[in-house]
C-alpha cells in the first residue's frame, strides 16, 4: 500500500502563531478523516501536504514526493478548499475548464463533474449569483474534474443541506469503490463513519489520535460527543 501523505515532525509557524507543532502521520490510500476543533492546524496540515505552504520544520511527502520542490506531484490531485474561493466575475464554466486545463484533463471532464454535483445548469452563469451550496458543490466539482486518483476535501458538507448530505456522501462513496482515495477535514464525520479507513484528530497543532478508524472509533465517539442535557 502507498502512502498519499508521510509527515515527519512537521511544525508550520505564521510569524508568532505556532498552527503545526510537530505532525508525525502516515495517511494511507483509502479514506481517511481528519478531525478537531477549530484552529487546531487541520486545514494548515492540508495546504502544507499539498505545497502551497513551505514547512518551517520537518518534512512532508505527497505520494512519494517533496509538494514545495516537486510540485508535479500535485497532478493527480483534485482539491476543495474551505470556503471555496473563485474570480467572481467568471463563470463556473470558465473557473472549471481553467482547473482542468491546469490538471491536463479535457474540457468535456468539465459537464461531467458539474454534472455530478447538479450545477450544471449554472456553469454559464457568473459565479457571483451563486448560493453558498452552490459554491460548495461548485467547489468539490472542482476536485473532481479529470477524475483525480486522490481528492483532498476541506469541510465538503459545510452550507450543505440536509437532503444533499446523503447525496454528496454517496457520490464519494462510489468514487471510493473505484479505488479513488480521500483526505477528508469535516467537523460532521458521521455521515463519513463507514467509508473511513483511518482517522487522525489534530489539535493545538499536534496529533492527538490517530489510527484505523474502526480501532479508534471509540475515542472519536466519546470525545466529540455533545454535552449531557443537550
Ligand atoms: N495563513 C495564515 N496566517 C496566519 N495564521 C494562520 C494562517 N493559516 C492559519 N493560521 C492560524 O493557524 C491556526 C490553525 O488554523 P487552521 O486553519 O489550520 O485550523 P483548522 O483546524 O482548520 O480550524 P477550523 O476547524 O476552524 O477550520 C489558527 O490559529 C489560525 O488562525
Ligand atoms: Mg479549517
Amino acid at each position: 500500500m502507498k502512502a498519499i501523505i508521510e509527515a515527519q515532525n512537521l511544525h508550520k509557524y505564521f510569524g508568532p502563531i505556532k498552527a503545526l507543532q510537530g505532525i508525525t502521520v502516515e495517511i494511507p490510500e483509502g479514506l481517511t478523516l481528519i478531525l478537531g476543533p477549530n484552529g487546531g492546524g487541520k486545514s494548515t496540515f492540508m495546504k502544507v501536504s499539498l505545497g502551497l505552504y513551505r514547512p518551517t520544520k520537518g518534512t512532508v511527502r505527497l505520494l512519494g514526493k517533496d509538494p514545495w520542490r516537486h510540485p508535479e506531484a500535485r497532478r493527480g490531485i483534485g482539491v476543495a478548499f474551505d470556503p471555496g474561493r473563485f474570480p467572481k466575475l467568471t463563470t463556473g464554466r470558465e473557473w472549471l475548464e481553467f482547473i482542468a486545463r491546469v490538471r491536463g484533463a479535457n474540457p468535456g471532464d468539465v459537464e461531467k463533474a458539474a454534472r455530478l454535483f447538479g450545477i450544471e445548469e449554472a456553469l454559464d452563469r457568473r459565479i457571483d449569483g451563486y448560493s453558498s451550496g452552490m459554491l460548495k458543490r461548485l467547489s468539490l466539482a472542482q476536485a473532481f474534474v479529470g477524475e483525480p486518483e486522490v481528492v483532498f476535501l476541506d469541510e465538503p458538507l459545510a452550507n450543505l443541506d440536509f437532503e444533499s448530505v446523503p447525496e454528496i456522501v454517496g457520490i464519494i462513496k462510489r468514487w471510493k469503490e473505484r479505488g479513488r482515495s480521500f483526505v477528508i477535514i469535516s467537523h460532521v464525520w458521521e455521515p463519513f463513519e463507514a467509508l473511513a479507513d483511518y482517522g487522525v484528530v489534530i489539535s493545538g497543532g499536534k496529533v492527538y489520535l490517530k489510527g484505523r478508524f474502526h480501532e479508534i472509533r471509540g475515542q472519536i465517539g466519546a470525545m466529540f460527543r455533545p454535552p449531557e442535557g443537550s
